[in-house]
């Protein structure tokens, strides 16, 4: 087949990305469509309108993840699986995760093409809260589609403002219904033949050495912790500072010293993304103060050494592991055929790890799976300022489009 014959089409993709971003603009040209809001259910809609215009079946699972099954429909043969996520950050950019969809929509228009050559099914997989920001953890729908983490529990999860994640896909459901779209049952943790992602790197690596395409070999390790200090409520202005059981100041001298042991920890990345504090009034002293904890890397040993150390604070705080993923290695194989492909085209690639979590660390569990990056402009992502240069969207989604095409070709073809 020659390079012609499979390319992606430019305009398309870029005019369908283009359109996405509409849905949940914010004004200085970011984006909020938090998971089953309904900004993020339209665009699901949008997408299904699509996929269904080349002949997909769209399925959800009970946790709210999306599958638009193209060729053997009502067959249960396992597809190559495809994706990536449609919600963003409350302050997000244009281009984590809608590019990965967008981008698996292009492997079937361009398969849709192809009429002479058999390939296995093939499936767009648009995974639900994605982000975490409005109902942690993050990653939650692929964890629970692997059995990661319990579909009660997770349903049962609230929002800030105490909506569940229950309600909420009742909501999203009913709304796709009133737009005509019905969505038939796929069971969890299904069979896949693989799973392939296409993001932004989210870091600076492929920019600052010119690389087009990053080949991604493991998604280092993460452990979150929500930190709960107690303390006493009194009057801010009658109180005297001697005595006080402030929650905030004692959280605050806590994570000065958290930040001092773990900075002193080569490679280690740690963020305290979250505080709040109670009653939250400026003229009462805090009697509760709770924080975020992430800290990442990519080796086990020194993930866990970590952990270890932060729980030796227990004294002064209550901490609540919140999730805790080991570092994942993706299948060789894959990131031999992303490396080729890439090769094929003429395209710079480099071995990389990546340093966000993404949903194929969860669907690693189920089937081979593999992720391609590209560079976005100053490694800058879950900000507004976010972009990704249409050349490295069209680079990446012809490398994903090739890669899938040589998962989903039938042996001996
Ligand atoms: C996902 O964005 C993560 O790495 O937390
Ligand atoms: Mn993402
Ligand atoms: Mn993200």
């Amino acid at each position: 087949m020659s390079n012609q014959e499979c390319a992606v089409n430019r305009a398309r993709v870029l005019g369908r990305l283009e359109e996405i971003s509409r849905i949940g603009a914010l004004e200085n040209g970011g984006v909020c469509r938090l998971a089953l809001a309904p900004e993020e259910t339209e665009s699901r809609a949008r997408l299904i309108g699509w996929a269904q215009a080349l002949g997909c079946v769209a399925y959800a699972d009970a946790i709210g993840n999306l599958f638009l099954r193209f060729g053997n429909v009502g067959s249960n043969e396992a597809p190559v699986l495809v994706g990536s996520h449609l919600d963003t950050q409350p302050v997000g950019g244009n281009f984590d995760g809608v590019l990965g969809v967008i981008a698996a929509l292009e492997c079937v228009e361009v398969l849709s093409s192809q009429s002479d050559r058999a390939f296995l099914p093939v499936e767009i997989a648009i995974w639900c809260n994605e982000e975490g920001a409005r109902f942690n953890p993050t990653t939650m729908g692929s964890a629970v589609h692997a059995g990661h983490f319990p579909l009660a529990d997770a349903l049962a999860i609230t929002d800030a403002g105490g909506q569940s994640v229950e309600a909420a896909l009742r909501q999203a459901t009913a709304s796709l219904r009133a737009a005509g779209i019905s969505l038939a049952p796929r069971e969890l943790a299904a069979k896949y033949r693989a799973y392939v992602e296409l993001h932004i790197e989210q870091g600076p690596v492929l920019e600052n050495e010119g690389s087009a395409i990053g080949v991604v070999t493991d998604i280092q390790g993460l452990v979150q912790y929500r930190v709960e200090v107690s303390g006493m409520a009194g009057h801010a202005g009658a109180v005297p500072m001697e005595g006080r059981q402030d929650a905030l100041t004692r959280a605050r001298a806590l994570m000065a010293d958290i930040d001092k042991e773990l900075a002193a920890i080569d490679g280690l990345r740690f963020t305290i993304g979250r505080i709040d504090v109670a009653p939250g009034s400026i003229n009462t002293i805090p009697a509760r103060a709770e924080f975020t904890l992430d800290v990442r890397h990519p080796e086990s040993d020194v993930l866990t050494r970590s952990a270890e150390q932060i729980e030796r604070f227990r004294g002064r705080a209550q901490f609540t592991r919140l999730i805790y993923q080991a570092p994942i290695p993706f299948d060789p194989e894959i990131v031999r055929t992303i490396e080729t492909v890439a090769q094929h085209r003429g395209l710079g690639s480099r071995r990389i790890v990546s340093g966000a979590t993404h949903d194929a660390a969860h669907v690693a569990a189920l089937c081979p799976a593999g992720m391609i990056f590209v560079p976005c402009r100053g490694g800058i992502s879950h900000n507004e300022n976010e972009y990704c240069a249409p050349d490295h969207i069209i680079h990446g989604t012809q490398v994903l489009v090739e890669t899938v095409m040589a998962l989903a070709g039938e042996p001996g073809q």
